[in-house]
């Protein structure tokens, strides 16, 4: 029996707060790869550790102290490590056979959520068609959930106990489905599916995303970043990385399994305001960690009981103390994603929700010495977490930024208070947009251009703003660069291009529309083109091309983990697939993401789901590539989920935004520069 009840501490300044979380029938590691074995559900679920409690500025838990049944000596383990605490979970399911469900109320209820007044009114429309496009109106007419997509249905009716009797009484039936996949609820994602069956490598990939779930006080929280079984060195692949769980995020979302996510978003949400130092220096509030652990800890004079922390990561361990930049831009990016599948909208407008976005914009849309609209930051600031010369303004930061301001633009509750951050928003992602279609677009001609620029140019009407030297061309470039087609670069200041496609960030700005409509199938074409060189024997390369010889050596510094063609500097990354597959979606192509899907699927059950693999054209696995990546497999079950589910697709992304391009235009008009080359440049910067 278990008798466990967990109480939520809240060890956060400015005031602690006691709260009884009521899981009194829960069961502290309730989990099981066994999605729907209904017959061992108990008779009513507890719901998800924050169900209930709305109005967040109350809710701050940020750790739980479980009071434990001194009969059971599984409980008094007081080990922090977490291998341990997961043997100890695993008896856990064995001995107490709880499953895991997606949350599901011990009442009956109906509920109905209010869509509020937003920054931008998009929250049922991920897509807009414009109808007069040149009108000074820009009246659009919004297709609510995009293209071909059914309306997002906002009421949902919860099930109560009785239901649950019902469904155990039916489970002799239920039983015969796949155990991992939960069919169910894909069927209600798209209820005109065909059924299928579901191939061995998915049922492989879905019991493996399963087993890397992490529990906090009996909920699921998240997935650790590898799962290796024997890794006597784990450093930090056993925890829960934010950028690392998106991908785990959506195959579960897409599954019809949303509280492991909303548990992720609450307890992540936690962490940023934990109070973090790296030596004596405090980094900004609002920052989100790079990843989290959960720890078990001895509870302080009492004989067995021990707590369960969560113990995030801002950078003060690790290595290169590098600071997790994309972080708070993946989490609002996840908020706005739960919110258009699930079509739970209460959650982003919950008081602490509300108060966790205007802090990471706060820190974003700060004023600093920048002359661009581009976010400035150091070395190895996202997915690329060591030096590899991308300080300054990296493309993938501003692609992340720009579909996050898109998703807070449309999760923003607009009032009195918000009204100036609103205001900074749209102001910023027309200059954000202006300047990458402008400044990072490089296509044969621009090329040629570049090639013949003068320098040393004074003045506002500058051709060469940047003072680059056409020597800076690489030699590689020269002949790589497609007739067709082309690709943003991966940064760009004073006096320096860096020429390097960058995979991640060239993707985001097809997702985002960040990129023209254009400029968006340049891209694709581009990938197109060089697909050996991009996709090789395993999608997807991180960057083009490696950095190598005295290169190497001075933008790495000798770096041995990023030698040529491995790891960040030219590996293959297969969790990039999911990126590609959204991308390829959005731009109606979605048979070159089948094709990369297929390419990856060929080999990556087969080498145990890679990290990354290296060599030129990513033929062997990678040198210190972690086995049973977990964002390898997620990438690979999204990828999956997505092409068959485009509707659903459909809600992850954002097309031309007419209103933030008037925005800019009418900066432009305003402004005495009149010769600012943004108003001449105008044509360039339209679809
Ligand atoms: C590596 C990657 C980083 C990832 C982490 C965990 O450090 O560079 O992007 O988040 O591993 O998988």
């Amino acid at each position: 029996m278990n008798t466990s009840s967990c109480i939520g501490i809240s060890t956060m300044k400015p005031s602690r707060r006691i709260l009884v979380v009521g899981c009194e029938s829960c069961s502290l590691f309730r989990f099981s790869p066994l999605k729907l074995n209904i017959r061992n559900l108990p008779k009513s679920q507890p719901e998800s550790a924050f169900d209930g409690r709305s109005g967040g500025s109350d809710s701050q838990i940020v750790g739980y102290i479980r009071l434990s049944d001194r009969n059971r000596k599984g409980f008094r383990v007081s080990d922090s490590n977490w291998v341990k605490s997961k043997i100890f979970k695993r008896n856990c399911i064995g001995d107490g056979g709880y499953n895991w469900v997606s949350s599901r109320s011990s009442r009956s209820r109906r509920s109905h959520l209010i869509v509020r007044n937003v920054a931008s009114d998009f929250r049922n429309h991920s897509t807009s068609v414009d109808a007069h496009v040149n009108e000074k109106s820009f009246e659009r007419i919004y297709v609510q959930g995009g293209l071909n997509v059914k309306p997002l249905v906002i009421e949902r009716i919860e099930t109560g106990p009785s239901d649950v009797v019902k469904e155990e009484e039916a489970s002799g039936l239920e039983e015969v489905l796949d155990p991992s996949v939960n069919v169910d609820s894909s069927k209600s994602l798209n209820e005109t599916k065909v059924e299928r069956e579901v191939p061995e490598i998915e049922k492989e990939a879905w019991k493996l995303l399963w087993d890397s779930v992490v529990m906090y006080c009996g909920h699921p929280v998240g997935t650790v970043a590898a799962n290796v079984p024997v890794d006597k060195q784990p450093v930090n692949y056993d925890q829960v990385f934010i950028r690392d769980f998106v991908p785990s995020a959506l195959a579960f979302l897409l599954n019809g399994e949303p509280e492991i996510v909303k548990n992720f978003l609450l307890h992540t949400l936690q962490l940023q305001s934990w109070e973090k130092t790296v030596d004596c220096h405090s980094p900004g509030q609002g920052l989100m960690p790079a990843s989290f652990k959960v720890r078990t800890v001895p509870l302080d004079g009492s004989d067995g009981a021990f707590e369960e922390i969560l113990d995030p990561d801002f950078g003060e361990s690790a290595i290169g103390r590098v600071a997790p930049v994309d972080s708070g831009l993946w989490w609002i990016i996840l908020l706005r994603a739960y919110g258009k599948i699930t079509g739970d909208y209460a959650l982003q407008e919950r008081v602490d929700v509300q108060t966790g976005i205007r802090l990471i914009l706060n820190l974003c849309l700060s004023d600093g010495f920048d002359m661009f609209p581009t976010l400035l930051v150091t070395d190895g600031s996202c997915m690329i977490d060591r030096r590899m010369g991308i300080h300054g303004h990296p493309l993938e930061i501003q692609a992340l930024f720009y579909a996050a301001l898109r998703c807070s633009r449309e999760m923003v509750i607009v009032n009195d208070s918000t009204k100036n951050l609103v205001a900074a928003i749209n102001n910023r992602l027309s200059a954000l947009s202006f300047h990458i279609r402008e400044y990072y677009w490089v296509d044969m001609k621009k090329i040629n251009e570049i090639y013949r620029y003068k320098t040393e140019e004074y003045s506002t009407d500058a051709i060469n703003k940047f003072n680059i030297y056409p020597d800076q061309i690489p030699s590689w470039l020269v002949d790589w660069i497609p007739e067709e087609g082309g690709y943003l670069i991966g940064n760009l200041q004073p006096a320096h291009m860096d020429f390097r496609f960058f995979t991640l960030g060239n993707l985001w700005a097809i997702v985002s529309s960040l990129g023209t409509q254009k400029q968006n199938e340049g891209i694709l074409n581009l990938i197109e083109a060089k697909w050996d060189d991009l996709m090789g024997q395993m999608p997807l390369k991180i960057c083009y091309p490696a950095l190598e010889y005295e290169e190497w050596r001075i933008t790495t510094g000798g770096d041995p983990k990023n030698t040529p063609w491995s790891y960040h500097n030219g590996g293959s990354w297969p969790t990039l697939l999911w990126q590609f597959t959204l991308a390829c979606i959005k731009m109606g192509r979605p048979e070159l993401a089948r094709k990369a899907v297929d390419l990856a699927e060929k080999r990556l059950a087969v080498d145990q789901w890679p990290e990354y693999y290296d060599t030129k054209s990513g033929r062997f696995i990678g040198k210190q590539s972690r086995l049973y990546q977990t964002w390898t497999i997620a990438g690979f079950l999204a990828s999956k989920m997505l092409l068959e589910n485009p509707e659903k697709a459909s809600l992850l992304l954002w097309e031309e935004d007419y209103e933030l391009l008037e925005t800019c235009v009418c900066v432009l008009n305003k402004t005495s520069r009149r010769k600012c080359s943004r108003f001449a440049s105008r044509s360039q910067i339209q679809v």
